[in-house]
């Protein structure tokens, strides 16, 4: 939106096509309101005119690329990026090579216009290592070009001295391939002298002021500028440029570019031998015959140079003060004067340059050539010096001026003339505009056999005496009547008194203005002789860049033909150069410049005027108002709309021109922005081309998508037929397989059946010929002979006899499994038997008394388990032996039991005192150890029952019966330390005499009945019991505490 309305904004239109009314005024007008917004590119329909703004604007961002990158020419804000960018996207789509011709005065942003159409294609064009590589060589070639090409004139600081065209190939994608650079006529003549206030080449300046000392000592130079004579003797630094930094991005660039060390350095060397030469003094001196010769005046300068180049110093003093000249067969040695000297001195420096710089762009050349087949679309930038008017204009000036008359006619031809013409060709109805057409001037300057430069070539050919004079006055001879031709002659013929007219030069009304050359110098320049003993010399040196650079100073390769004149190369390279441009499709980018003073935003209004006029912009915009912005054949047009209209897409069967109508009359555009040629149709306006377009986007879209669609449904519709085929063979497949085993199960199993029946068949058959039990018998038989072997087994691998041992080999049949546990149980029973069978009777009876222990207290009393390990000694006393035991050994005679001793627990106090104790079959006494005499003699029949604790200790309570003897006496409470085996044999005994056992209570609590009363034994579990039995507390008259652990 804001650039529409920008382009239709009544005060400052983008378009200058629709300003509206057309006056010169009204165009300047709206420049100047635009420049004063900022807005320094205007249109005239697709023409960029471009105003420089000394000043840098912030409309060259990543953003504003990528705002123009694909835009549409006529939908966004005027800007060098949209032409940038129709001229590539024109190139990648379209498949046209295209042109940018930048055109304008110097200094009015030429060289600027031209980096920027390079980065911003650099920009838009893929990405990629090799591509990035590719990019940035081109890039940077501008910085390398730039130092050894470009200089400060009045008019620039960064004027271009030479005229750099460059085609950039891309291939099919739009990715740049390489390049050729083409270089036109360098200003050499600025090497050996420039004016006050001009600099020489800037690489000059950048090597003494960057390169470090050790270059400078390598390079034999002096850092001070103001050494060197060819530097005017001056510093000259530039306000806001670096030359230091300059230089260092120059030898960056070259390193970008490809260039060796060894090669920079050789280069390096060759221009310090320029700037050198310039301070070659030459005096006069006198020969023996008397003529004066020049000589070296001071030879250290020449000295070095020949150091830098590998020459003797004699070989070139000798060619630059003296010359061969042949003579007929004779060689003979000429002295030259001094002026001649320091014409062959600066002829060699001016040459040595010129020369070295087209190496340099041969060199950059190889390094972005494109490499052969790869080519495809070319997109050629022309950046050439602009027209220049000087107070002083010499050979230079004409040649440079000569070239933008040329290309001021490309721009006539191609956007007037041939636009007109092609108008009238195809028929269609057109008003002529007039327009100033400058072949007239060109046809002055380069006709082959009357022009200025034919002249001027015949002049240099004349033997004789040359000199301008003879060249000015055939010139005026016959341009006399030429209106373009003006001299001092011519006017006096015309009677016409002009004083800014000089009497050595001419006048040419050149397209941009009258411009006045000073004939002196044209004819040397043109020559452009270098005296051969030089070019010889300078072959001799053994310096390889150096000596490359004179090929014809091979002594070998003498050629008597003279070279050709400066003026018929350059010549001939516009003419190649044009040539060039003709087969492309052109875009215009026309330069301005706003003031005289490098000024930011200031707008001189005639200066501006004079440009306007000269570059015919006002016709520009007349013509392109008149006309129609866009034609093209009907083929090619069809071919591209054709998919906008049903009846023409996909196929149109009729004649091109038909198709191109009956799609145009169904898309209802406007009559008057269309005109049918005999060849052509004729779009008026850019906005109908711009919409035409944007449907044509549109349909293709639309196309793509149904192509997809298309494809998509065909290729799922393939994949689901293979699909279902697959599905069917593999469901064939699987089912026959089924099917396969089915039968095979089927066939089993009849088989099986099959063979039941015919068994069955057969048994049924057979069966009265065997007895109806054999079966019986068989298997009875059978079963005997296995219980035979596994009995026989058995017998022969029985386990050990030991009764510890409970092995027992397994059935080997299941039905013997009962048999063979019973056999088990019988084996171990007898084994036991046997065992016991071979015992002593006191062994018997130990085990039966640990038996009958283990039937009592099993599981019952803590202190079972620790008695296992005791043997029961019956006798612990030792009564036989002991004599003092003699009484009660008579007691007990042959009826002991058991003897041992106890602690009688006192019923009073609950304190225990030791008592002998003896268990005989009938009685248990109890005795005085001391005194060894029984004190208590208890029937065995008294005892009513025992009470035990249920813990570890030796404590028992003894019951007596009521009725007893010593019944009155109550319940005895004893300790022992075999208390199992007394209780054991108490109850062995009792047994034995009464045929029934002790009743045994094992309990924590139980009453006991002594004399004074019953008391209430409690059994309590306390670490405080003493590890050598119970201790028994008595708690009132009718409780006892027994504390055990
Ligand atoms: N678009 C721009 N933005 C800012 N400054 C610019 C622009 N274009 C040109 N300039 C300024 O103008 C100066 C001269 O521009 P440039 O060197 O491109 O002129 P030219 O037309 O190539 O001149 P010549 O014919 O002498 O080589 C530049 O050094 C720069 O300072
Ligand atoms: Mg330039």
């Amino acid at each position: 939106m804001e650039a529409s309305t920008s382009l239709l904004d009544a005060a400052a239109v983008g378009d200058l096509v629709l300003l509206d009314p057309l006056t010169e005024e009204s165009l300047l007008r709206t420049l100047q309101e635009r420049f004063r917004r900022g807005d320094i590119y205007t249109y005239i329909g697709n023409v960029v005119i471009s105003v420089n703004p000394y000043r840098s604007l912030p409309i060259y961002t990543p953003e504003k690329v990528q705002e123009y990158h694909s835009c549409n020419f006529f939908a966004v804000k005027p800007h060098i990026y949209a032409i940038a960018d129709d001229a590539y996207r024109s190139l990648r789509d379209r498949d046209r090579d295209q042109c940018i011709l930048i055109t304008g005065e110097s200094g009015a942003g030429k060289t600027e216009a031209s980096k920027l159409v390079m980065s911003y294609v650099a920009a838009v064009c893929s990405k990629g290592e090799e591509v990035d590589k590719v990019k940035e060589q081109l890039l940077q070639s501008n910085p390398v070009l730039e130092a050894f090409g470009n200089a400060k004139t009045v008019r620039n600081d960064n004027s271009s001295r030479f005229g750099k065209y460059m085609d950039v190939a891309f291939d099919f994608k739009g990715e740049p391939l390489g390049g050729v650079i083409s270089n036109y006529l360098l200003e050499k003549s600025r090497i050996v002298q420039h004016v006050k206030g001009e600099r020489n080449f800037h690489i000059f300046y950048q090597l003494l002021a960057g390169g470090s000392a050790q270059l400078l000592q390598q390079l034999k130079l002096q850092q001070d500028g103001r050494h060197y004579g060819y530097l005017n003797r001056e510093t000259s630094a530039l306000p806001g440029v670096d030359d230091a930094a300059n230089f260092r991005a120059m030898q960056d660039a070259m390193r970008v570019i490809g260039f060796s060390p060894a090669e920079v350095t050789a280069l390096l060397e060759v221009t310090a031998v320029v700037l050198k030469l310039g301070n070659v003094e030459l005096s006069s001196s006198y020969q023996a015959s008397g003529m004066e010769a020049c000589s070296i005046a001071e030879p250290r300068e020449l000295q070095e140079i020949c150091e830098l180049i590998g020459l003797d110093p004699g070989v070139l003093e000798q060619a630059l003060c003296t010359r061969t000249v042949k003579a007929r067969d004779e060689t003979v040695l000429t002295t030259l004067s001094v002026p001649q000297g320091y014409y062959g001195r600066d002829a060699l420096a001016k040459n040595i340059y010129s020369r070295l710089f087209d190496w340099l762009v041969n060199r950059i050349n190889t390094s972005i050539q494109v490499k052969p087949g790869k080519q495809r679309k070319v997109m050629g930038v022309l950046d050439i010096y602009g027209f220049e008017i000087f107070q002083d204009n010499g050979f230079e000036q004409f040649i440079i001026n000569y070239c933008n008359e040329k290309l001021q006619q490309i721009f006539i031809l191609m956007t007037l003339k041939e636009e007109q013409e092609e108008y009238v060709r195809e028929g269609i109805r057109w008003t002529p505009v007039e327009f100033f057409d400058n072949s007239i001037i060109c046809d002055l300057i380069e006709n082959g056999k009357r022009g200025i430069l034919a002249m001027l070539d015949e002049e240099c050919l004349r033997p004789g005496v040359v000199n301008e004079d003879t060249f000015l006055a055939k010139l005026n001879q016959l341009f006399a009547a030429h209106k373009h031709y003006e001299s001092k002659e011519t006017q006096n013929a015309r009677r016409i008194t002009d004083a800014s007219l000089p009497p050595q030069c001419f006048r040419i009304h050149h397209y941009a203005g009258k411009v006045t050359y000073n004939v002196t110098g044209f004819v040397e320049k043109n020559n452009d002789l270098l005296f051969r003993d030089l070019s010889q010399a300078m072959w001799a040196a053994r310096h390889a860049l150096l000596r490359s650079l004179f090929p014809e100073g091979d002594p070998q390769k003498v050629s008597l033909k003279l070279p050709p004149t400066a003026g018929s190369q350059f010549k001939a390279s516009v003419a190649t150069l044009m040539k060039n441009l003709y087969s492309k499709n052109p875009n215009y980018i026309r330069c301005i410049k706003p003031n005289e003073t490098k000024a930011a935003m200031l707008f001189t209004p005639e200066l501006v005027l004079g440009q306007v006029r000269y570059l015919g912009l006002m016709e520009n915009v007349r013509v392109r108002r008149a006309g129609y912005a866009f034609r093209q054949l009907y083929g090619p047009f069809l071919e591209r709309y054709k998919m906008l209209s049903a009846q023409t897409w996909p196929r149109w069967a009729g004649g091109d021109r038909e198709g191109v109508e009956v799609l145009l009359a169904e898309l209802a555009l406007p009559p008057e922005e269309l005109a049918f040629g005999h060849t052509k149709i004729f779009i008026r306006s850019p906005r109908t081309l711009f919409d035409l377009e944007r449907q044509r986007q549109e349909r293709v879209a639309q196309l793509a998508t149904l192509i997809q669609k298309m494809f998509r449904g065909w290729r799922c519709r393939t994949q689901y037929q293979l699909l279902r085929k697959s599905q069917i063979l593999i469901s064939a497949w699987f089912r026959g397989h089924v099917q396969k085993n089915k039968y095979k199960q089927m066939r089993r199993s009849a088989l099986i059946v099959q063979a039941y029946v015919r068994g069955w068949k057969v048994r049924r058959a057979y069966r009265r010929y065997f007895r109806s039990e054999a079966s019986a018998r068989l298997a009875n038989f059978i079963y005997r002979r296995l219980v035979q072997k596994f009995l026989v087994g058995l017998g022969r691998n029985l386990p050990p006899l030991s009764v510890m041992d409970r092995t027992w080999p397994p059935a080997p049949y299941e039905f013997l499994a009962d048999a063979n546990q019973e056999l088990r149980s019988i084996f171990y029973r007898w084994k036991c038997k046997k065992y016991r069978e071979q015992l002593t009777p006191q062994r018997r009876a130990l085990l039966q008394a640990k038996l009958c222990a283990s039937e009592l207290f099993k599981d019952k009393k803590t202190l079972y388990p620790k008695s296992l390990q005791q043997p029961f000694q019956g006798e612990y006393l030792g009564l036989t032996q002991n004599p003092k035991y003699q009484k009660l050994h008579a007691v007990a005679k042959d009826k002991l039991v058991m003897a041992d001793t106890v602690r009688k627990v006192n019923r009073a106090s609950g304190k225990t005192v030791p008592r002998l104790l003896l268990l005989t079959t009938e009685h248990l006494v109890l005795a005085d150890p001391k005194a060894a005499q029984p004190k208590t003699v208890l029937s065995l029949g008294d005892i009513r029952s025992v009470s035990v604790t249920r813990f570890s200790d030796g404590f028992l309570a003894l019951h007596l019966k009521e009725t007893s003897t010593v019944g009155a006496k109550g319940d005895f409470l004893l300790v022992s330390d075999h208390l199992i085996e007394l209780v054991t044999r108490l109850h062995q005994t009792l047994v034995e005499a009464t045929a029934q056992g002790l009743p045994l209570r094992i309990a924590d609590q139980f009453s006991t009945r002594f004399p004074k009363g019953d008391v209430a034994v409690t059994v309590v579990e306390s670490p405080q019991a003493g590890s050598d039995g119970p201790v028994c507390k008595k708690r009132g008259s009718h409780k006892l505490e027994v504390r055990v652990h």
